[in-house]
């Protein structure tokens, strides 16, 4: 685990492994960023150009080390590139964080490094902590990393006198989120045969109960009692049953509330409409929905924001075997609709619904759901972006915007209604698949059927951008990237200030 502390002692006099400066690319070459002032002192002010002289041109992701000069107690010196930056010099808070989680990764093996960043402002500094935590993050847990090899030990945010209270509470905000948004990829990372519904639901109570939240688990018993028939109906071809967890976290003076709903499905092998070899190797993922909603509530319980949120868990392992649901069969769902399953792939929209109608019983000021949902989607917006749905236009942009706010891609898509007469079913109420083309969409206009009347509602469907397969880059590891947990905590921020009246 990387530890994060705020420093005003000077540069030079820090005894560090390294020091990380950031220099941004212009037309004339390398820029050194501000924060790194001593740093370039011990260059006799020459660092720009010695870096000029190596190649290094402050394009975003590069990194170079160099040798520390006399003048400074750290041994090494690590430019990260912020890109090009606008006019006046000042990289983005994006490009900070971007740059802050490149040099954390770079920095694997390292005991102690100080961060010279510009971090002075809280935004700034916000941005340097998460990044750094999410650059520094691996997954270990079945396997060793290797000598030298594991995360940096301890990481130093510089800060002026003048501005420690901003940085300190900037650094706080940002080791939250970036906390729990690492703490979602330990959950997607988890392969399905240790992290079952079971042992996910376990572990919401286990996490709701360290950071104070109500939590309650229904079991397979409570399930059933309750009637949730797709919930039931997913988790039926698995000897590990499913489960719905609820928590929140609730503040006494908020006067708003907002729900929150994540697909959980800890393995999808299809069920009797399997998928094939291929597309089935990394359906451990299919939680990551449900694992952004648990940690975004407990992000928002850590920043003890002003604001009531309720996260909904719908998990079951979706697997077939003979006591599985099959294609044709009709479930009736939490609200005593039915549905024709024509597809058992199509099992996180089974999941949700149930979900939703739950969640809508408690009538929340908003109501968003996460979800890898559609292959669809993939397809249509590629592994960055995830599509933001909702039959409220102004929500949607509402939403999307937070996202943007918040550093996450996200893009709207429409519900067209002309896709959803492709949903009836001679049998039942609905089936729960229609028209391939517009998959997405789609599956959507499924569940906005499930959605309870005047509650403005938001479906996330993070199919592509919720794990990574490629190389990292900026702050994003392979595997699970903890994808929609920053737009969920921004929306809960909204939500808390818009009671108090601020304008951010
Ligand atoms: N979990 C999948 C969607 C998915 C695919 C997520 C790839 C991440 C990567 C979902 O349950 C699914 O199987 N959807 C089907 C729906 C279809 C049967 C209507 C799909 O998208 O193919
Ligand atoms: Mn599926
Ligand atoms: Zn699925």
């Amino acid at each position: 685990m990387t530890t994060l502390t705020v420093s005003t002692a000077a540069t030079g006099a820090q005894p560090a492994d390294c020091v990380v400066i950031g220099v941004s690319a212009s037309p004339v070459g390398p820029v050194v960023a501000p924060g790194a002032e001593a740093v370039d002192e011990a260059f006799d002010a020459g660092l720009a150009a010695t870096l000029g002289t190596l190649g290094f041109t402050g394009a975003e992701g590069q990194t170079l080390k160099l040798a520390a000069p006399a003048g400074l107690q750290a041994e090494v010196v690590l430019a990260v590139g912020l890109g090009k930056t606008a006019e006046g010099g000042v990289a983005t808070d994006d490009a900070l964080r971007r740059a802050a989680g490149v040099a954390a990764r770079a920095l694997a093996g390292t005991g102690r490094a100080v961060l010279a960043l510009p971090a002075n402002t809280a935004e700034a500094a916000e941005a340097v902590a998460m990044g750094a935590l999410l650059g520094a993050y691996t997954f270990t847990a079945y396997r060793d990393p290797g000598e030298g090899q594991g995360p940096v030990g301890e990481l130093v945010i510089q800060a002026d006198e003048a501005t420690q209270d901003e940085v300190t509470a900037g650094v706080r905000r940002g080791s939250v989120i970036g906390e729990e948004m690492n703490r979602a990829r330990d959950l997607i990372n988890m392969p399905a045969n240790h992290l079952t519904p079971e042992a996910f639901a376990a572990t919401g109570r286990d996490v709701g109960a360290a950071y104070g939240l109500d939590v309650e688990v229904l079991d397979e018993e409570a399930l059933a009692k309750e009637s949730f028939g797709g919930i039931l109906g997913v988790g039926q071809g698995s000897v590990r049953p499913p489960r719905l967890v609820r928590v929140a976290h609730t503040h006494p003076a908020a006067d708003k509330t907002l729900a929150f709903v994540g697909k959980g499905i800890t393995y999808d092998s299809g069920g009797i409409s399997l998928k094939p070899v291929g597309s089935n190797e990394i359906m451990k993922r299919d939680m990551s929905g449900a694992a952004a909603v648990l940690t975004a509530v407990v992000a928002a319980a850590r920043l003890r924001l002003r604001v009531n949120v309720t996260g909904w868990l719908a998990i079951a392992e979706n697997m077939p075997s003979g006591s599985a649901t099959k294609p044709g069969d009709v479930l009736r769902m939490y609200n005593g609709r039915t549905v024709e399953v024509l597809n058992t792939d199509a099992e996180g929209r089974l999941v949700l619904a149930d979900a939703l109608v739950r969640a809508g019983e408690e009538a929340p000021d908003a109501l968003v759901d996460v979800a890898t949902l559609t292959a669809a989607m993939r397809m249509a917006l590629g592994d960055r972006l995830f599509g933001v749905m909702s039959p409220d236009a102004g929500f949607r942009a509402h939403v999307v915007d937070a996202a943007e706010r918040a550093g996450e891609e996200a893009w709207p898509m429409p519900l067209p209604n002309q896709l959803r007469e492709s949903l009836d079913s001679p049998v039942a109420d609905i089936a729960n698949t229609g028209v391939r083309m517009g998959g997405g969409l789609v599956a959507g206009l499924f569940l906005q059927e499930f959605v309870p009347d005047g509650v403005p509602w938001a479906h996330l469907d993070i199919a592509g951008p919720a794990f990574h397969e490629g190389e990292p880059y900026g702050h994003t590891p392979r595997g699970g990237t903890g994808c929609a947990v920053r737009t969920l905590v921004r929306l809960a921020q909204d939500a808390a200030l818009e009671r108090s009246g601020a304008d951010r």
